[in-house]
């Protein structure tokens, strides 16, 4: 039996070791956010966090998320309130939406280890993730906005209990002018 928690519950899995973990998240716990793009690596619409790092579901089997700690678009936040879920909709990221999930999960995963990242280093931690409807501009304008959002609630302490809307920074809600 393999043991493993997701989005902080304890789960277990009793099938085939090998099995895509996309599977496991997708039919056996519901958890329908994480997407099948391409199902061998090159995409990034299944990306979930093993152990806080970006990682591909569909290439990852169950048996190598044994004992391990999975995060997925459902875990990021109770209530949509996380700076790059907030972002996103400020910005209005999504055109269909099928890649947004990936998306999300490599760019929360970006922000954690640095916390100011350049146009360079958001392409390079972003380059995995295809967008078929091109987004990528916005996606990155929002990791940006994202930064900033993060570092606003950082200095402004008094505000931190506050659910993390954009007030009280200067990004104004951004809803035309798709790219
Ligand atoms: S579905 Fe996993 S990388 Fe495309
Ligand atoms: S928003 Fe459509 S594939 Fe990215």
């Amino acid at each position: 039996m393999i043991k493993l928690k997701v989005n902080g519950k304890n789960q277990q899995f009793d099938g085939d070791p090998e099995m895509p973990l996309l599977w496991f998240l997708r039919d056996e716990l519901n958890l329908k956010g994480t997407k099948f793009g391409c199902g061998f690596g090159m995409c990034g619409a299944c990306t979930i966090h093993l152990n806080g790092k970006p990682t591909r579901a569909c290439l990852t089997p169950v048996s190598a998320a044994a004992n391990a700690s999975i995060t997925t678009i459902e875990g990021i936040s109770p209530d949509g309130s996380h700076p790059v879920q907030v972002a996103w909709q400020e910005l209005d990221v999504p055109q269909c939406g099928y890649c947004q999930a990936g998306q999300i999960m490599s760019a929360c995963a970006l922000l954690a280890k640095n916390p100011k990242p350049t146009d360079a280093d958001i392409d390079s931690a972003m380059n995995g993730n295809l967008c078929r409807c091109g987004t990528y501009l916005r996606i990155r304008a929002a990791i940006h906005q994202a930064a900033e959002l993060k570092a606003s609630a950082a200095t402004k302490p008094a505000k931190a209990g506050a659910k993390a809307s954009g007030a009280g920074t200067n990004f104004a809600p951004r809803k035309s002018g798709k790219q």
